[in-house]
């Protein structure tokens, strides 16, 4: 499978990015083989209005860099207009229904882009919307960032077949898409993380499900040595995510033995790449040698927001390709 050159095996049908649950690996596969091209053309110099004339909206009530920026700053190359709007501002946060919300917005907009905590808020915009609706994170799911991150592990491998993602943390937002992300294209992952900080189980049967149809295989411990053993790509994320602050030390102590530092690096294969989402606690989920370390590609998976998402909003929003 070349995806610098792929040909998809049926048209992309997708209304939403909600998460990855529904997503075929063909359908990933079209989302990363254009983003590829978007990245190669644009660094050539070559423009593409693909949203000429488009307006996405951008609901944020979480705080945001990649995000906001890349989606921002993406839409406007592709010849359209992105809206901030802080859901402190608007009257959702007040109170409007997302109902209301969804049907008004879904009369001026081409598509929402929605930062929020409950990810039934993001389906619910989908429901009652008209346009696309794309997840920028819930408390549940981080889809963006996982297209970005197999677009970044393609780049630097050039497969997905044959790899082990050993993912060190908590079982948060980014575990569950990478659980889906993984399986769906046929990487092994395993996650290690404290008892207690396990992803949701009915996303780990998920993934195990579809393993089972890509040739996946997933595992779950508490043990960051046997997750890492052998890994292809070590991955990790903040110990207390957008919304847990009160548990943040608590968690420190909870999570102690599951930093990312040389010496449990060094237990991943000799060509192991490092990812993180960002933002990053040094000193905390990863030590400076590791996230600054020459094997660390954080800031080609940060700058793979903007390609991958571009590619997003050509598929869900534009009408010619
Ligand atoms: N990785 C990520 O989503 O970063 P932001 O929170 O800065 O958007
Ligand atoms: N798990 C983190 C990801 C931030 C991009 C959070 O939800 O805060």
């Amino acid at each position: 499978m070349d995806l610098y050159n792929y040909t998809p095996e049926s048209p992309f049908k997708k209304k939403h990015l909600l998460s990855l649950k529904d997503y075929s690996a063909d359908e990933i596969y079209q989302i990363i083989s254009l983003a590829l091209r978007l990245k190669d053309e644009r660094k050539k110099g070559i423009d593409h209005p693909l949203l000429k004339g488009k307006t996405l909206g951008m609901i944020f009530s979480k705080s945001s860099t990649r995000t906001r920026v890349s989606f921002e700053v993406g839409i406007q190359q592709l010849g359209g207009y992105g809206l901030f709007l802080s859901s402190a501002d608007i009257q959702l946060g007040r109170g409007e229904t997302i109902e209301d919300t969804a049907k008004v917005l879904s009369r001026y907009l081409d598509g929402i882009m929605i930062r929020t905590f409950d990810q039934e808020d993001v389906e619910k915009l989908a429901k009652y919307g008209s346009i696309p609706i794309i997840n920028g994170l819930t408390d549940l799911f981080h889809p963006c960032q996982i297209l970005a991150d197999l677009m970044t592990i393609y780049e630097v491998k050039g497969r997905f077949k044959g790899l082990k993602l050993a993912y060190i943390g908590d079982g948060n937002n980014i575990a569950h898409s990478l659980l889906l992300g993984c399986s769906i294209v046929g990487m092994d992952i395993s996650i290690a993380c404290p008892k207690g900080y396990e992803p949701e189980e009915e996303i780990v049967e998920l993934a195990q499900n579809k393993g089972l149809s890509s040739g996946s295989q997933v595992c779950i411990t508490h043990d960051p040595i046997k997750a890492i053993t052998g890994a292809d790509i070590v991955y990790t994320d903040v110990w207390a995510s957008m919304g847990q602050e009160k548990e943040a030390q608590q968690r420190i102590k909870d999570f102690a033995n599951y930093q990312i530092n040389a010496k449990l690096f060094d237990l991943a294969n000799d060509q192991a790449i490092f990812l993180h989402c960002l933002p990053a606690h040094r000193g905390e989920e990863v030590t400076e040698e590791v996230i600054d370390g020459a094997q660390s590609f954080i800031f080609d998976q940060a700058e793979n927001r903007l390609h991958a998402q571009k590619a997003v909003m050509v598929l869900l929003m534009g009408n010619n390709l």
